[in-house]
């Protein structure tokens, strides 16, 4: 009897032993961090994933987290799971507009005047932003459309000096009644009539000597007919209903750049006649040379207002002159209309 009793206690140590032989996969206490929740749970699992499947709780592809999922599960392993999400964000953004001077042959030199005003544009940006766990951590544009493009600002700067050898004057760009120029001199030039009507600027007059010069090298003799106007003269010989007569202020013999040129078989008259003879059109395609152009071309009447005069000679020097006549475009074209 009394050995059977030592027989179960030795059959209860063993189920102890068995039991004990267990212990390694007893629940092991975790924290899981995730939501902004903090869960404590035991679990009899083997690895990270394992367990925070068993929390019911899924794992998205972009999570991160501070142990791998096969890592094995510890004892009061803190388990933190940060979540991250991206989204998307349209933004509507202003568009600054420029500001562009450009020069105005119609300005005075000092002026400026606001052309038109700008407007702003406006564009959507698409921002992708990422979250992690409810906090931006970057944020960048992935697209950006303009939906209305800026108007810019224009701006005109006056480049209008009445002494300027390049100076553009019209019937919208005018000289004062007492503008006259300092420096006029008489060109040593073949006239049709008395020299008070011929002067010309010292600049001018040089080279419409040279120009007359270079003519009769081709046996082409030109003839002076009218120089330097004074306001008062040009509003005493104004005709309106003329094509070819500027009002006082708008005429460029006012400024002593311009001459009007003649043959002597049109009798000290001007004629349009004068464009189609050899000397003409010597005239037409060698003025430049020495800083002239016709001022008045045909073709273009609507944009220098006048009638095409092929004896108006303006002086603009040899850079300009050359520019215009070789891309036969008027002083009016070369400095645009604001
Ligand atoms: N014939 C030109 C336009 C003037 O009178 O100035
Ligand atoms: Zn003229």
């Amino acid at each position: 009897m009394k050995k059977k009793i030592i027989s179960s206690i030795i059959i209860v140590v063993l189920v102890s032993a068995g039991t004990g032989l267990l212990i390694g996969s007893r629940p092991k206490k975790i924290i899981i961090q995730v939501d902004g929740k903090v869960i404590e749970s035991k679990t009899k699992e083997d690895n990270v994933g394992q367990a925070i499947e068993e929390a019911n709780i899924e794992l998205d592809v972009n999570d991160k987290l501070n142990y791998d999922i096969d890592d094995k599960i510890k004892n009061n392993q803190v388990i933190v799971i940060n979540r991250v999400e991206t989204k998307e964000n349209e933004v509507i953004e202003k568009i600054a507009f420029n500001e562009i001077v450009v020069d105005d042959y119609k300005t005075k030199v000092g002026e400026t005047r606001i052309i038109s005003e700008g407007v702003e544009g406006e564009k959507k940006i698409t921002y992708t932003i990422t979250y992690e766990d409810g906090n931006e951590i970057s944020r960048v544009i992935t697209s950006e459309e303009i939906i209305v493009e800026p108007t810019d600002k224009v701006v005109a700067q006056g480049i209008f000096d009445p002494s300027s050898l390049t100076v553009c004057v019209n019937r919208k760009s005018t000289l004062s009644s007492d503008y006259k120029p300092t420096d006029l001199v008489l060109p040593d030039v073949r006239a049709v009539n008395s020299s008070n009507r011929l002067y010309m600027r010292k600049e001018a007059a040089s080279a419409l000597e040279e120009l007359f010069k270079a003519a009769e090298d081709e046996n082409y003799y030109l003839y002076a007919v009218s120089g330097y106007r004074s306001y008062s003269y040009q509003k005493s010989i104004y005709n309106p209903y003329s094509g070819y007569s500027a009002p006082a202020g708008a005429s460029e013999h006012q400024l002593g750049l311009a001459m009007d040129i003649t043959l002597a078989k049109y009798n000290g008259t001007l004629s349009v006649d004068f464009g189609n003879t050899k000397e003409g059109k010597w005239v037409k395609e060698n003025a430049h040379k020495y800083g002239f152009i016709i001022r008045y071309l045909q073709g273009k009447e609507d944009i220098t207002g006048y009638n095409y005069e092929p004896w108006h000679l303006r002086y603009l020097g040899v850079d300009l002159a050359t520019e215009l006549y070789e891309k036969n475009i008027t002083l009016e074209e070369y400095y645009g209309d604001y």
